[in-house]
């Protein structure tokens, strides 16, 4: 044991474990009402999934404990990590915790930084709009695979930039749904059912392998076009005329998030860029896609809170389309996102390993456990967010927001190990949400109240719209 205190209070175990499968019926049958329960029973909580015992951590401050100032006792790991690895490769999210992780995230961490995502705001919201402003009016729609295509969209747009040929963008399209169901049911079902030969199993490799083509492709076309050219053609340096800067600012306009990987020092392996880019494509899509479905929703059944976004955008825009400077300006349609990211996760379950006996708030984690943290869990807690149900964007208005509101929200992680999109995540989810809300006067939802349902994001079990040009009445 380490510095820490010798580990002195026996730890709960949830009640309502069964024979041979442990809690695993309650985190099938109502995960969400499950996880947030375990509050109740003390600070780490014992569950079993299967034969395997997880700790559940419900005191915020011994969440960061795991992810910041313990980390190192802590590291990425789990069934479900092991399970994405055979498809995402050494991608960031998947990478082990050591010398490769921090070595591939400091290469990476340029791709992500403020400027960067600025320089690709334009393309980002033509690209939005052009999607949005297809929709056929009054047809209702599917609003997840609505939101999922137009974050897919406007990643594509940004990672790898303006000019991706057509028929890449359109494969990309069709593929990214059916490899993120595949994906959900490989990390789902045993290891020893998805190594079998069976028919979904060789379908998910085939088209994860026709992914890896698929980047490789684009890969290949950013590099052509990336690479360096100078006037006499000798790569050497040259005194450069105006008309060869224009072509090289041209390019930058037209180049991705992706040309700054390229040149990363030392360089990325095909095979690295590949898990990257997975990685990243599976990351960016359905956290956000998901995130903007609630938020339409939640819009569309509170009328005060549409009026004021509408109000906000008609004072910071006029007439005019959308601009990346007015971003900062939108406070109100990020405090709706914000509070569409606290109410519904969207992440709701990450795991760690313990890679040695450690206290944790008097309770010991044995080496080897796996250990669990739910932004979900702690952003519903009702001591810290009064009313967890209640969707309230003026929670996160300045002087209501008290510190330990700011602590609870995990959404984004913490740590070595935080989200490392959430300032790209920020920028995609205002410009489509805004240009949603510009686009149609009118949304209206078509189907029943929608379920809460927890898969790898908390998603609606369903939720269709009409979104119509005309105000009703
Ligand atoms: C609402 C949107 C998003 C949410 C709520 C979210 C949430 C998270 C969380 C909770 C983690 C940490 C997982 C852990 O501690 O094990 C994470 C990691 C990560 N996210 Fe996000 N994410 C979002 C959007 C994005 C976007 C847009 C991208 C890419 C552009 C992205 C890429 C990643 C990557 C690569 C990691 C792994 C970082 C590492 O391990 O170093 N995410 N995300």
């Amino acid at each position: 044991m380490s510095a820490t205190t010798t580990p002195s209070v026996p730890t709960p175990t949830a009640p309502g474990s069964l024979p041979l499968i442990g809690h695993a019926h309650r985190l099938a049958r109502d995960p969400l009402p499950f996880i947030t329960s375990l509050r109740r029973h003390g600070s780490v909580v014992r569950i079993r999934i299967g034969p395997s015992p997880a700790y559940v951590v419900t005191d915020p401050a011994l969440t960061r404990r795991v992810l910041v100032t313990d980390a190192a006792h802590f590291v990425k790991g789990g069934r479900i990590i092991d399970a994405l690895r055979v498809f995402f490769g050494d991608g960031l999210a998947t990478v082990a915790d050591g010398d490769a992780h921090l070595r591939n995230r400091r290469l990476m961490q340029p791709m992500f930084n403020t400027s960067h995502i600025a320089d690709r705001g334009h393309a980002m919201i033509g690209q939005v709009r052009t999607l949005v402003e297809a929709w056929p009016e009054d047809v209702p729609r599917d609003v997840c695979a609505d939101m999922n295509r137009t974050a897919l969209a406007a990643f594509l747009v940004a990672l790898f930039g303006t000019d991706l040929p057509g028929h890449l963008e359109n494969e990309f399209t069709a593929l990214m749904p059916e490899i993120m169901k595949g994906t959900i049911r490989q990390t789902l079902l045993p290891a020893w059912i998805t190594g079998l030969p069976l028919p979904a199993n060789r379908t998910h490799a085939a088209r994860a392998a026709r992914l890896r083509t698929l980047i490789d492709q684009a890969v290949d076309h950013r590099s052509d076009r990336g690479r360096p050219s100078t006037a006499d053609g000798t790569g050497e340096p040259s005194a450069e005329c105006p008309r060869a800067a224009a072509r090289r600012e041209e390019g930058t306009e037209r180049a991705g998030l992706f040309a700054a990987l390229l040149t990363a020092e030392p360089p990325f392996t095909r095979q690295q860029l590949q898990d990257e880019v997975i990685t990243l494509l599976t990351g960016a899509i359905e956290t956000t896609g998901t995130t903007l479905a609630w938020a339409l929703y939640e819009i569309s059944r509170n009328p005060a809170i549409e009026r004021l976004l509408r109000d906000e955008l008609t004072t910071v825009c006029g007439d005019r389309p959308l601009r990346h400077e007015d971003l900062d300006r939108l406070v109100h349609v990020r405090r709706v996102l914000q509070e569409a990211i606290r109410k519904y996760g969207p992440a709701w379950m990450v795991t760690r390993t313990a890679t040695r006996d450690v206290e944790l708030g008097g309770h010991l984690v044995p080496e080897g456990a796996d250990v669990v943290w739910s932004p979900y869990l702690h952003q519903h807690d009702p001591r810290v967010f009064p009313e967890p149900g209640v969707f309230d964007p003026d929670r996160w208005a300045p002087g209501r927001t008290p510190a330990a509101a700011r602590g609870s929200f995990l959404a984004f992680g913490d740590g070595r190990r935080k989200c490392i999109g959430e300032n790209f995540a920020w920028t995609e989810l205002q410009i489509v949400l805004a240009t949603v809300v510009r686009t149609w006067p009118r949304f209206t939802v078509t189907s029943p109240a929608p379920s809460a349902r927890a898969v790898v994001t908390v998603k609606p079990d369903r939720l269709t719209m009409t979104f119509a040009s005309v105000m009703s009445g």
